[in-house]
């Protein structure tokens, strides 16, 4: 792909930092340095930091390290983290990346801006799923309001319709979108998952149209059938065209704010170029507690680390399920997810959910998030996206039943 003729407008006076580009060599063993502006680690706060999980390992954080963790660090990603995560990707999702094709990221979240701020002109397009995460919407509006939406169904992304769409678009001789974003495992908020086949379609569609893919994977763990999941997009694809987000939100912590891209050295490139500006780095110390976790477990103690934490999960969508079930009427349509956090209810035509909760969601004590906020084109008013991470068993039956109850007052006010 030519990456350079998609970038924005923006990005081409980006040089690297003088000084930033200096780091790397400032650690070579022997280096009598005069460069940088770093402060001295003599001066820092710290001693050391005690780290106990849960699994019960401990580790402590001391001597050269607790200063590393301290101090300003590379830009891409810190020393001790980077071949954690090139073993933990190449294990997890077969793809074996290059040192050059990691970026560090303060969560998934900063790598929707950066890919934003990259490509993104105010004249350009981005093509994605109807609903999408209101968080990308968010992300990519400071740029452009020019978005494509593609239906949606119970396997993803449609992604015969978005065929058409491009078809038509290319034959109108229109500006072709810079990017495909999806979310391919546990959609949020739509709750679905991308089919194999679809998976593959989508490739195919970017490679005769030469888009760039975002692919956007925070859920891919969280899979709440116990199934391994599908090849991610990144893996599927022969050309360089995908940009991958993997988060350790969803898995680790989420306040440690802690995700990489990853994909073409040359856009990974321009991401770090531009990180260089905008926070210099990750947080070292948020890096030393992720590389201090994955030195101290092995993958297969992750994995079933977060495999036993689904458990919770499962059982929580069960309960919201079997409830939804008992209470809600039957013009409520929903998916089950397979993956993910999120149920995604439709409520009949001319519904508003976001009266529904301003109005009685307050006075009933029940709170869902209203659909419209995950909508491009100013719809999906009638759809409300219910998360069942955080619920408490005991009051799912009632949950549902105050559902219900807001539904029926909806339904008075339209007549
Ligand atoms: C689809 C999607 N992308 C990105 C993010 C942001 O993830 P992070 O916490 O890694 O910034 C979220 C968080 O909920 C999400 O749902």
């Amino acid at each position: 792909m030519n990456i350079k003729s998609l970038l924005a407008k923006r990005v081409q006076g980006l040089k690297p930092s003088p000084i930033r580009k200096l780091v790397p060599i400032m650690r070579t063993p022997g280096m009598i340095s005069f460069g940088g502006g770093y402060p001295n680690a003599q001066t820092f706060a710290f001693t050391s930091v005690d780290v106990v999980f849960k699994s019960g390992r401990r580790f402590t954080i001391q001597d050269k390290a607790i200063d590393l963790a301290c101090q300003y660090g590379p830009t891409d990603a810190s020393p001790d983290l980077k071949p954690h995560i090139v073993r933990w990707h190449a294990d997890k999702d077969g793809v074996s990346l290059g040192t050059e094709q990691i970026q560090v990221l303060t969560g998934a979240q900063e790598g929707l801006h950066v890919m934003a701020y990259l490509f993104l002109n105010n004249e350009d397009s981005v093509i994605m799923s109807e609903p999408t995460y209101s968080g990308t919407l968010g992300a990519f509006r400071a740029f452009t309001e020019r978005f494509i939406p593609v239906p949606l169904d119970a396997q993803g992304m449609v992604t015969a319709d978005l065929e058409r769409i491009l078809a038509k678009m290319a034959s109108a001789g229109e500006r072709l979108p810079k990017f495909i974003y999806d979310i391919p495992n546990g959609h949020n908020p739509a709750g679905v998952s991308l089919s194999l086949e679809r998976r593959k379609h989508l490739l195919e569609i970017a490679s005769r149209y030469d888009l760039l893919i975002l692919e956007d994977d925070p859920y891919q763990l969280i899979q709440l059938e116990d199934r391994e999941p599908l090849p991610t997009l990144q893996a599927l694809d022969h050309e360089g065209r995908v940009v991958r987000l993997d988060s350790f939100s969803k898995i680790f912590a989420p306040g440690l704010r802690l995700g990489y891209a990853s994909g073409p050295a040359e856009v990974i490139g321009f991401f770090q170029l531009y990180k260089q500006g905008l926070n210099l780095h990750t947080s070292a110390m948020d890096q030393a507690l992720l590389a201090g976790f994955l030195a101290n477990h092995t993958h297969t103690e992750f994995r079933t680390l977060i495999r036993e934490n689904i458990g919770l999960y499962r059982r929580n969508r069960d309960a919201v399920l079997a409830a939804a079930q008992k209470h809600l009427p039957a013009d409520v349509r929903y998916n089950v997810p397979e993956a993910g956090l999120f149920i995604w209810f439709e409520l009949p035509a001319g519904f508003d959910a976001e009266r529904m909760v301003e109005t009685d969601g307050v006075e009933l004590g029940i709170l869902m998030v209203p659909g419209a906020g995950f909508s491009m084109t100013g719809g999906l008013k009638n759809y409300v996206r219910a998360s069942f991470s955080m619920i408490n068993l005991e009051q799912v039956e009632e949950g549902m039943i105050r559902f219900a109850r807001m539904i029926e007052r909806e339904r008075g006010r339209i007549g």
